[in-house]
């Protein structure tokens, strides 16, 4: 795909679909990495003499105008995390006449956020006519919004199909992180995944047994493969009707010679609750009545282990019940070690998710890693090796 050199701005306004569906409470943004990573782009736009207008959307207000999900609220935090003069556009997207003059009249050096592309149902239809009409308000599309890169709407792809169209700067390192992570990394290559469920992860797991040297499965999934192994997980979070499933991934692991790490032993309590009262069993002597919330000691130790053999650690889903302390211990342990591997030059490591963005910013460990991504479903999607629309349309 083109990138901000191929382009020329000046005196050019400059479509950029950014992902500004940032975590927010009580009208505040408490996370603004969405919005910062866009630095780069909206000041080499500035620069080269550009006017950049933010396209995003903003949770799922189901193809209608509503208050509640209206984009005005950011126009403060973007002003404090670029400090450039920063103006919000409202429409409905039916009609753009008033949007457009008011971008006509508008000054150089301002940023532009235009209101939620999701209050018109032609957004998430990918609907050709919305996007000539985004397309009437600018020169340039350029998508810097990775994070919606699996959604096939109006504004990440039918849009990039209407005007001279490339990656912005967050983009474009996305993807050479993930380049590096999965496309061809240093072999070999160790695969962490954890989170709660196997069935929200059977893509991932299926398409990464072909990827990787080696899969360390955590989390509350990790029960379900212990179970299939014929190991009894007590009340510990699993999916018995997906025993099978769990059996024929990792038999196709072992044909692909890839080494499937289960947990040892796990942290054991009798309640889902903060400092619960626990203790560290043996997976093959489990406790019956309890239910593991983390992985144990050894585990941890095994796991270090096989990351010192690798050169490459792609990362979704903690390991454990990491928002209840100390069951977050596991995740926290392994993630530092992970970032130590890398500040010493022997590990290229990625990671992505909601949940595991949060448990790295627990580790304090999010920058020492290669890349985090801060895509959620996008990052899992590459993960599961199915392409992106939203990337696929700028590259052709
Ligand atoms: C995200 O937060 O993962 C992206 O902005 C996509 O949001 P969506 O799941 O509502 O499409």
């Amino acid at each position: 795909f083109k990138k901000l050199e191929d382009f020329d701005f000046n005196g050019k306004r400059v479509l950029v679909r950014a992902d500004l569906n940032v975590p927010v409470a009580d009208g505040k943004v408490t996370d603004n990495t969405r919005i910062v990573r866009l630095g780069p782009t909206m000041s080499h736009i500035i620069e080269h003499g550009g006017t950049p207008v933010l396209l995003s959307h903003f949770g799922r207000p189901k193809g209608q105008v509503n208050a509640e999900f209206s984009l005005e609220f950011i126009v403060d935090a973007v002003k404090s995390a670029f400090g450039q003069p920063v103006e919000f556009v409202k429409t409905d997207w039916t009609n753009v006449d008033a949007a457009k003059a008011q971008l006509e009249a508008g000054a150089k050096g301002t940023i532009y956020i235009m209101e939620n592309t999701r209050f018109h149902p032609g957004e998430e239809a990918n609907d050709a006519e919305l996007a000539a009409r985004m397309a009437s308000l600018g020169n340039i599309y350029l998508n810097d919004a990775f994070s919606a890169a699996h959604r096939a709407h109006a504004s990440t792809e039918a849009l990039a199909r209407q005007l001279p169209s490339g990656a912005g700067r967050a983009m474009e390192m996305e993807m050479s992180a993930l380049e590096a992570g999965l496309g061809k990394p240093k072999k070999p290559v160790i695969a962490l995944v954890g989170g709660a469920k196997v069935s929200t992860k059977l893509d991932l797991l299926e398409n990464l047994i072909h990827k990787v040297e080696a899969l360390v499965i955590g989390g509350g999934m990790a029960n379900t493969f212990l179970h299939s192994q014929g190991i009894d997980v007590g009340k510990s979070l699993c999916e018995k009707d997906l025993a099978e499933t769990a059996r024929r991934i990792y038999d196709k692991a072992a044909d692909a010679n890839c080494a499937i790490i289960l947990p040892i032993d796990g942290v054991v309590a009798w309640h889902f609750e903060a400092n619960a009262p626990n203790r560290t069993y043996g997976v093959e002597a489990m406790d019956q009545t309890g239910m593991m919330l983390d992985v144990g000691d050894h585990s941890i130790e095994r796991i270090k282990g096989a990351i010192d053999e690798a050169k490459t650690l792609i990362w979704n889903g903690p390991l454990g019940a990491f928002e209840l302390d100390p069951f977050g211990k596991g995740t926290i342990e392994v993630a530092k070690y992970a970032a130590k591997r890398t500040l010493d030059g022997k590990l290229t490591s990625v990671a992505g998710g909601g949940d595991t963005v949060a448990a790295l910013a627990k580790a304090k460990v999010v920058n020492d890693f290669t890349y985090v991504s801060t895509a959620g479903g996008a990052f899992l999607e590459w993960m599961e090796g199915k392409p992106l629309p939203g990337v696929q349309a700028i590259k052709s």
